[in-house]
């Protein structure tokens, strides 16, 4: 699939042909078809990615970097294509800035895990309150090594960040500044590039966890000029197991190599070790080669579809999930952030999460329900989890009618 093609317009490109791309969307649950809504924990995956997982592992299945035959070379041409394509996909100035890793988690842990050198007792590493545990803990450690401190910046009611806040607890100690582009719990756009603009100029490293941003954000991380970005495969249609982590070349040429073994170095004796540049000498041992083909697939996949017409529609979708939800007695929307992006949070009174989760389900509609990994924000908001609604390209208004019938269902019978 040459990856020029001319993108396709939303109209041409019915809803039913985008949904045949899915296969999973013909379960039925409970004798009701499936409406998905759980995107934000993982997005489906259309044939041509599990085509081109079948295919590599069919046809093509070596280790790479390694050995002399031709079924290497192959294997070698399609993880480097599968990097080259991740790196245009984020517009990274080259792709020797793109590591291959198992997904957001394991990309800000490696992060954290090689900046130990970079922080000392009394530096600060500035969160926000919106993150997901994989963009906290491992901070949390890194500062217990280091004696750094956290502070993380307070969330409005309505689920944007407090940018006063913000602007009070960043300062010359800031030396690590961490925050997510989307939150995975109320769906809030964060003013990234403005954050980073400012913690750059306070002399601090930049992290974002674009883990919820990949698939609906249009992402430039030279514009944004963050030094590192974060990102997960199956939220973007590709496989589990695969994501990315961006670093600035300099950096990752400058900082210390993460985990040890092979792939990563370039000479070994027993007393000491050589490395690699960037990126292998953040890439130890064997790759996710048929991860990384899947990625390669998906983002192929979705530079057919044209990001605009696909935010608005999504945008669509979160709108009128609201308004109908608004109607529902007992509902409560939790946040309504001033840019939200495909996901709707929600509890009613009187019942549990996990119980309206259920009776969800029962009616073969897929949602989310629980702290969403980000209990610092539900205790925050001074409550258990939410009810999640997350929304992708194949969805579409009738499964939002589905799923305001499930709640409204589940409403009358809590
Ligand atoms: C905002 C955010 N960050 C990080 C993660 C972790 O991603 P993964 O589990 O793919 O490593 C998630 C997953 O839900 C997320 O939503």
């Amino acid at each position: 699939m040459p990856e020029t093609l001319m993108p396709e317009t939303w109209e041409a490109r019915r809803m039913a042909d985008i949904r045949a791309d899915f296969p999973i969307l013909n379960r039925e649950h409970n004798k009701q078809p499936l409406v998905y809504l759980d995107n934000a924990a993982t997005t489906q995956k259309p044939q041509a990615v599990i085509d081109a997982v079948a295919d590599y592992y069919s046809r093509h299945n070596a280790n790479v970097h390694r050995a002399a035959h031709f079924l290497a070379a192959e294997a070698t041409q399609m993880l480097e294509d599968a990097r080259a394509a991740t790196a245009r996909f984020i517009h990274a100035a080259s792709e020797r800035e793109i590591i291959f890793t198992r997904g957001t988690t394991e990309a800000l842990n490696l992060v954290a895990a090689i900046l130990d050198t970079e922080l000392k007792p009394g530096d600060e590493i500035l969160l926000t309150t919106l993150e997901h545990h994989s963009n906290i803990v491992p901070w949390q450690m890194l500062a217990a090594r280091t004696g750094a401190q956290i502070k993380a910046v307070s969330v409005l009611p309505d689920g944007d960040l407090d940018l006063d806040d913000f602007h009070a607890k960043l300062g010359a100690r800031t030396r690590v500044f961490a925050c997510n582009h989307v939150s995975n719990a109320l769906g809030t756009i964060n003013p990234v590039a403005d954050l980073i603009r400012q913690a750059r100029q306070a002399g601090a490293i930049t992290v974002i966890d674009g883990a919820q941003a990949a698939l609906h954000e249009e992402i430039n991380v030279q514009q944004l000029d963050c030094d590192f970005y974060a990102l997960s495969g199956h939220k973007m249609y590709a496989p589990t197991g695969i994501g990315a982590l961006y670093g600035k070349l300099s950096l990752l040429q400058s900082l210390p190599p993460w985990q040890g073994g092979g792939e990563m170095i370039e000479k070994v004796t027993l007393s000491a070790s050589t490395y690699q540049q960037p990126p292998y000498k953040y890439e130890a041992g064997t790759p996710n080669i048929a991860g990384a083909v899947g990625l390669h697939a998906a983002i192929k996949y979705l530079l057919h579809i044209d990001r605009a017409e696909l935010i608005a529609a999504e945008d669509q979708l979160v709108k009128l999930a609201i308004s109908r939800l608004q109607q529902i007695p007992g509902v409560q929307l939790v946040g309504d952030p001033r840019q939200r992006r495909a996901v709707v949070s929600f509890l009613m009174d009187g019942a549990h999460p996990h119980d309206v989760g259920t009776l969800l389900d029962q009616q073969g509609v897929a949602v989310r329900t629980g702290h969403h990994c980000a209990m610092p924000l539900m205790d925050h908001f001074g409550i258990p989890g939410t009810i999640r609604a997350s929304f992708s390209l194949y969805n579409s208004e009738q499964d939002v009618e589905r799923f305001v019938q499930g709640v409204e269902k589940a409403a009358t019978f809590i």
